[in-house]
């Protein structure tokens, strides 16, 4: 695992979008795996700022994303499909038919979720942009998640229901049932961009590298994964110690 400190929202969106550029450099066809939350925002707005600067273009780059709520339509404005579209998809080139997220609005979750297993088992990511919840969870992969895990329905836990309140009306709404990624798929990554900012996130980071790899954290199973970049502020970082670190070149 190797680790970039940054200063602020501004610097974490440019050293993320290095890491995507380099991509789309070398293969301007990659598949992306994206996240939503509010720690890729700046993320986001830097590809669209260079979207509009530069003009890099994503018309023939693949989307994917880690997970959706149940229960809530495309339009819903609580949608994970809603928050890419509007900070990210609809302000750069990609072709909404090239993106794809779990749809929670299936009739037949199951199947939704076999489906994307499917889908994500023939368009190998890339590259990977993962958040972390404070509880340590991938995705919506929530404490004790199995590693082997595909694609799947989760019951989220109270705690990450209460983090994600902010766009709903009260916490009872946000809705208890997610779709999300599994750790296995998100592991199938060639690389991975994990983001964390803000001292809510120190114990999360601290036990991604030091708990007992027993799930309990499910971000301890990246320590397996051969090329991660954890980028990451101040607060973020405040358990870890120097020494421990393995800076990004
Ligand atoms: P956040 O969510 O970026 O809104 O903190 C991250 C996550 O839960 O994975």
């Amino acid at each position: 695992m190797k680790f970039a400190l940054v200063k602020n929202n501004k610097e974490l969106g440019e050293r993320a979008f290095f890491e995507i550029k380099q991509v789309l450099d070398a293969k301007p066809d990659a598949v992306i795996g994206f996240a939503t939350g509010s720690t890729p925002l700046p993320l986001y707005a830097k590809m669209v700022d260079d979207y509009k600067k530069n003009g890099t273009s994503y018309k023939a780059v693949r989307a994917v994303n880690l997970d959706e709520y149940v229960g809530l339509d495309a339009k819903d404005k609580n949608s994970y499909a809603r928050f890419m579209r509007e900070n990210l998809f609809d302000h750069i080139d990609i072709l909404p038919e090239n993106t794809d997220i779990p749809n929670g609005m299936a009739q037949d979750l199951e199947a939704e979720c076999a489906r994307y297993s499917e889908m994500l088992s023939v368009t190998p990511r890339d590259i990977q942009i993962l958040g972390i919840g404070a509880n340590g969870h991938i995705g919506f992969n929530e404490p004790y998640t199995k590693k082997d895990s595909t694609t799947h329905i989760v019951s989220l836990t109270a705690r990450t229901r209460a983090d994600n309140a902010a766009g709903f009306k009260n916490p009872a709404a946000v809705p208890i049932y997610a779709l999300t990624m599994g750790i296995s798929e998100i592991l199938a990554a060639k690389k991975i961009i994990l983001l964390a900012t803000g001292e809510k996130k120190a114990q999360a980071i601290y036990d991604m590298l030091r708990a007992r790899e027993d799930l309990s954290c499910p971000a301890t199973a990246l320590r397996g994964h051969p090329d991660v970049t954890v980028i990451l502020d101040k607060e973020a970082a405040s358990l870890l110690k120097f020494d421990e670190w393995t800076p990004a070149e």
